[in-house]
């Protein structure tokens, strides 16, 4: 397919939309860069936003098939192959900047990713991110088969894993962030094993989805804090009903849940709403008939 445009070879306005949204964080990062509004450690900052919407346009891509779905709006999957490559793009940024901060030494780049667990994780995603970004051209596609293209894509939910591990190991304290990422990549897989089961996912199972992923997520940072700092895991759930303290990631993770639960009643509603095709009388058709055949 020609770039941003469709198979028709008419401009399509969600690829071009796709693709400047994808340009925007890189373009953020630079103007930051430019302008000495990336801290003490550039260099580090820069790290991070990059790894960060890696991960973020990684989960995005993943949304596009159950918004589709639940939107049923089947255009969105022009936005997908775009949104994919920026996340590749993206952990390619993040993997070189890393590789400035070490002064180009690529002895102990290298060293680092084999003795550093989260690093090895890292160098995991990234390569499964390079795969899938280079297999999602028209020729690799039509050379590899649908078969063994959706094989190999389908691995997209493992490096999506693989990654948010890797943000977890290197957060050290602050485990905001990943949690919540862990929390949507939850309600993703769970959408996925539901649809695989029922072959579709009602507004109602929506609704399930959107309370699980959220008890999923507390109950998981329940755990973790018990694990890492052995704070007593039922302080931290209570926490998550202290009005004095920063709203926690489930919340947010039920709160997206649910939006995403109303627009599907929202869409079954209008679909029950929408006027039906006139009914045609059999007598009519039978005259139809007549007329068409000449007797
Ligand atoms: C060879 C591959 C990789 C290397 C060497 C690498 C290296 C790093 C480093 C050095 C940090 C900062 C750690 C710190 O400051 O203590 C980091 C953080 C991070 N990385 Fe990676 N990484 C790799 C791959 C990836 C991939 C594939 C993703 C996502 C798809 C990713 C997402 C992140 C995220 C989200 C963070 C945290 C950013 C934040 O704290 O805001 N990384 N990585």
């Amino acid at each position: 397919m020609p770039f941003l445009r469709e198979r028709s070879g008419r401009w399509s306005a969600l690829k071009i939309i796709a693709f400047v949204a994808a340009l925007l964080p890189a373009s953020w990062i630079a103007y930051q860069a430019a302008a000495g509004e990336l801290g003490a450690r550039p260099v580090t900052e820069a790290i991070h936003q990059a790894g960060d919407w890696a991960l973020r346009f990684l989960l995005i891509t993943l949304a596009i098939t159950p918004a589709q779905r639940i939107f049923a709006y089947p255009r969105l999957v022009l936005a997908r192959r775009t949104l994919g490559v920026a996340s590749a793009g993206y952990a390619l940024l993040h993997f070189s900047l890393y590789i400035l901060d070490q002064h180009f030494d690529i002895f102990k780049v290298a060293s680092e990713i084999v003795l550093r667990i989260y690093l090895t994780i890292g160098a995991l995603g990234l390569a499964g991110l390079i795969v899938l970004a280079s297999t999602s051209t028209d020729a690799a596609i039509s050379r590899l088969g649908s078969g063994r293209w959706h094989a190999i894509h389908r691995f997209v939910y493992a490096i999506a894993v693989v990654a948010v591990v890797h943000f977890f190991i290197q957060s050290k304290l602050n485990t905001y962030q990943p949690v919540l990422m862990a929390g949507f990549l939850i309600w993703l897989l769970a959408y996925r094993a539901l649809y695989r089961r029922n072959g579709e996912v009602s507004p109602l199972h929506l609704v399930m989805l959107a309370i699980g992923a959220a008890v999923v997520t507390a109950v998981g940072e329940a755990i973790l804090y018990l694990l890492t700092s052995g704070v007593d895991a039922r302080l931290v759930l209570l926490a998550h009903f202290d009005l004095d303290m920063e709203v926690r990631p489930a919340w947010w993770v039920l709160a997206a849940g649910l939006a995403v639960a109303g627009a599907g009643f929202w869409r079954q509603k209008r679909a029950r709403q929408r006027p039906r095709a006139p009914r045609i009388s059999r007598g009519a058709v039978s005259g139809a008939i007549q007329v068409q055949s000449g007797s």
